[in-house]
């Protein structure tokens, strides 16, 4: 089976996704209330719009055993963006056919979307731009480009799927993802075997709340099959034996092999929703890390003075194993 899919919607599927959107209006309904939105109205809307063998591919996400990334272009998504310079305004006062799109097809998943309590943006849904006076920030809101990395494996409870939503893209501005497998591939067994012991201290790299879990294994059995790989290309795994050391230093050879021989990447557009199995998979180690190169600009329009910066949301679902 191939690792990754991509569809197109017909313009029929994107015209009945549209007018779920546009049903939304400018409501917040779906920060509010996103779980039990996705639940109880939109699983069943958009299980019944999207075609058959999407959502066969979702289902076996869901499972562990599908393809480990999917792409599905031709969303509609919201053309007439608030002018307004501040980020949580622009969220308030935008139409909500993105936030629809994303939240929907998130909902096949049968998981829980994570809330950020301690982020700067709280709730399910995440905007991934710029911000001016952030944009030296290695995080959503910052301009620069990101290391590989699984999204917040320094938290026991990481997120099984990761999904991006493309409202506005950037011309030269790339996802990139690498394969877990292309990265375990390279490790020899003793390797391997430590990587499962718990010796090891993950550690979160943003500054805004430092987080660290500690005791735990890189190779991590979460249970029913399902195995998580913490993995980070950045210097984010310590540990104080020799064993443990040695091992750290055999995974980030083989990240960087990986990376300089396997990388793939994608240059988002508007109306593309990316989505992921965030390096945790059943039966084996798979998935992919993500990150991000090339510089965003700050950009304004020439009219309003308003933002037009590139505008991804992102939604992390989390599985019960
Ligand atoms: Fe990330």
């Amino acid at each position: 089976m191939s690792k990754e899919k991509h569809f197109v919607l017909s313009e029929e599927e994107r015209s009945s996704f549209l007018r779920l959107g546009e049903s939304f209006g400018e409501s917040d309904v779906l920060y509010g209330k996103t779980n039990q939105m996705a639940r109880n109205l939109l699983s069943p809307v958009v299980e019944k719009i999207l075609p058959a063998d999407i959502v066969a591919a979702i289902f076996e996400m869901k499972d562990g055993v599908g393809p480990e990334l999917m792409t599905i272009s031709n969303l509609p998504f919201d053309e007439d963006l608030p002018s307004d310079e501040a980020l949580d305004v622009r969220v308030l006062q935008k139409t909500k056919i993105s936030e629809t799109c994303l939240v929907g097809i998130n909902s096949l998943l049968g998981g829980e979307m994570q809330e950020e309590r301690s982020s700067h943006q709280p709730g399910c849904i995440h905007q991934v731009t710029p911000v001016e006076k952030f944009v030296g920030e290695a995080s959503g809101r910052g301009g620069g480009g990101i290391p590989f990395h699984a999204e917040n494996m320094f938290v026991k409870n990481s997120p099984t799927f990761l999904s991006l939503f493309c409202i506005k893209g950037e011309v030269g501005v790339e996802t990139e993802y690498l394969y877990v497998s292309d990265i375990v591939k390279r490790l020899d067994e003793e390797t391997i075997n430590a990587l499962k012991k718990p010796i090891y201290t993950i550690s979160s790299g943003d500054g805004f709340d430092q987080k660290v879990l500690s005791n735990s294994p890189v190779l991590d059995d979460l249970g029913s099959g399902w195995i998580a790989c913490r993995f980070y290309e950045e210097d984010r795994i310590f540990s104080e034996g020799l064993e443990g050391k040695g091992a750290i230093e055999m995974l980030h050879a083989a990240i960087n092999a990986a990376r300089d021989e396997d990388t793939k990447s994608v240059e988002l557009t508007s109306g593309t929703l990316l989505l992921f199995s965030n390096a945790i998979r059943k039966g084996a180690c798979g998935g992919v890390l993500h990150g991000r190169r090339g510089d965003m600009s700050i950009k304004k329009t020439a009219s309003s003075n308003a933002s037009n910066n590139r505008w991804l949301q992102r939604v992390c679902v989390e599985l019960s194993y």
